[in-house]
């Protein structure tokens, strides 16, 4: 159960201190619990499997109290690298039957099966800071992860990047799944031929809050697409009907490439190749800024549009070192707006749904990213400001997936492993130099 604080003897942030002790353990708690041995589950139920990114926020979560453990994670994500250095978005380590979409459907024959995408590659990141915080003890783990992780880099400047944008062929590939991002793109996706199916995700949560029934079915065509050409990238790259340049992906990349130059560079690497692609996504960056909207936004490559959304993605332009203060001024108008930021979808925008996933939730791990970068670029005190808002939602609402930017209410699933780790690592009032 998640215990939570809203109708406790105080409320938050009152008792903090008291409350800060129970948290962190209940956060700690709940990442053991998710553990099924070498990986760790999003969360039990709805996610029985291993997820990229979701792993590398484990691994950062773990190295606040097992840092061997953190390693572990990663080491058993890389385990899984696709011979063309892909590195997949899941890893289906057991068999979920109730589990849909599953193996059977990406139709990628390996042990353990995965998907055929992959995800936001914050792994170079956050490998960098579980490092950072024990050299000695991570010396011999980076030197084992470094050449997957260059190569992992390498597959996405071969077959993700355009224009110095890193594109994604799925929505799930962003990890912001039904973003308003994909709508324009994802109209030129025919959903029509996808056959009869029984969706599994709103069987454990309400389906106000997860994407709808014709999205559902245009995600299904995209991978029925991959499947039937064998994941080939230049047959993917020539004719998918979906190619987005994502900033969200854009930025991660950019600093995890940052990030990979720096452990390059402790390991003795020659890292000129990374500094090649550094200069790419810096200039690429620019490619991203819509000039009649003034932010940051996602590009259809078949197209050359914009599509018009100002979502949490364009907000990691301080995490990735580009754009100055340009998006300061939107940063500032949302944090008025709204009690928990960052949205998902700016509120202003008429597709905002706060309640649904990637179209108006805010996030606690995408929180995190954008604080770190906000700090880093000196605006300490919006940081700090997210940060303590960030607190307060959880630790009135529990340890859940997301939330309502505009009342806190927690949605999605609960007992979830990247807020427990974002909890630890940054949220939590005791997180500071604790990694
Ligand atoms: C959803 C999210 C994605 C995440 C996954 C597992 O698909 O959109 O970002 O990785 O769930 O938590």
């Amino acid at each position: 159960m998640t215990r939570n604080f809203r109708n406790g003897p105080g409320n938050w942030p009152e008792r903090q201190d008291e409350m800060t002790e129970q948290l962190d353990q209940q956060a700690r708690d709940i990442m053991t619990g998710n553990d099924r041995g070498g990986y760790t589950v999003p969360t039990s139920g709805l996610y029985p499997y291993q997820w990229n990114w979701d792993s590398m926020f484990a691994a950062w979560g773990f190295s606040t109290f097992d840092r061997a453990r953190a390693w572990v994670e990663a080491e058993t994500l890389f385990a899984s690298q696709w011979e063309n250095g892909m590195v997949p978005h899941i890893i289906f380590h057991r068999e979920v039957p109730e589990y849909f979409p599953g193996p059977e459907v990406w139709g990628r024959e390996r042990s353990p099966a995965t998907s055929g995408i992959s995800q936001p590659p914050v792994a170079a990141t956050l490998i960098r800071w579980i490092y950072e915080a024990d050299r000695a003890e991570g010396a011999a783990h980076l030197r084992a992860l470094y050449p997957k992780l260059l190569a992992w880099h390498r597959w996405f400047m071969a077959h993700r990047c355009e224009r110095g944008m890193i594109v994604v062929t799925h929505p799930w590939e962003s990890g912001r799944d039904n973003a308003a991002d994909w709508d324009a793109a994802m109209a030129n996706v025919d959903g029509s031929g996808v056959g009869e199916y029984t969706r599994r995700d709103t069987s454990h949560v309400d389906g106000s809050m997860r994407p709808t029934k014709e999205q559902y079915d245009r995600y299904l065509a995209l991978v029925h697409f991959g499947r039937d050409c064998h994941w080939d990238e230049e047959v993917i790259r020539q004719s998918s009907p979906f190619r987005v340049a994502d900033p969200g992906m854009s930025f991660i990349f950019l600093r995890a490439c940052r990030d990979l130059a720096a452990l390059g560079a402790e390991l003795g690497e020659d890292t000129s190749e990374i500094a090649g692609w550094i200069a790419a996504l810096e200039e690429g960056a620019a490619s991203h800024w819509n000039p009649e909207r003034g932010h940051y936004d996602s590009v259809d490559i078949r197209t050359g549009r914009f599509s018009g959304a100002l979502s949490s993605g364009a907000f990691l332009c301080w995490y990735a070192g580009v754009g100055g203060d340009a998006m300061l001024p939107a940063l500032e108008r949302i944090m008025q707006a709204v009690r928990y930021p960052v949205p998902s979808l700016d509120p202003a925008d008429p597709r905002f749904d706060a309640p649904r996933y990637w179209r108006g939730p805010m996030w606690g791990m995408f929180n995190a990213l954008i604080a770190r970068g906000l700090a880093e670029a000196g605006h300490g005190a919006i940081a700090e400001d997210l940060r303590r808002r960030t607190a307060e939602c959880i630790a009135r609402n529990g340890f859940y997936e997301y939330f309502n930017p505009v009342t806190g209410a927690p949605a999605g699933g609960g007992l979830f492993t990247w807020t427990a780790a974002i909890w630890l690592t940054w949220a939590s009032p005791a997180a500071e130099g604790r990694v």
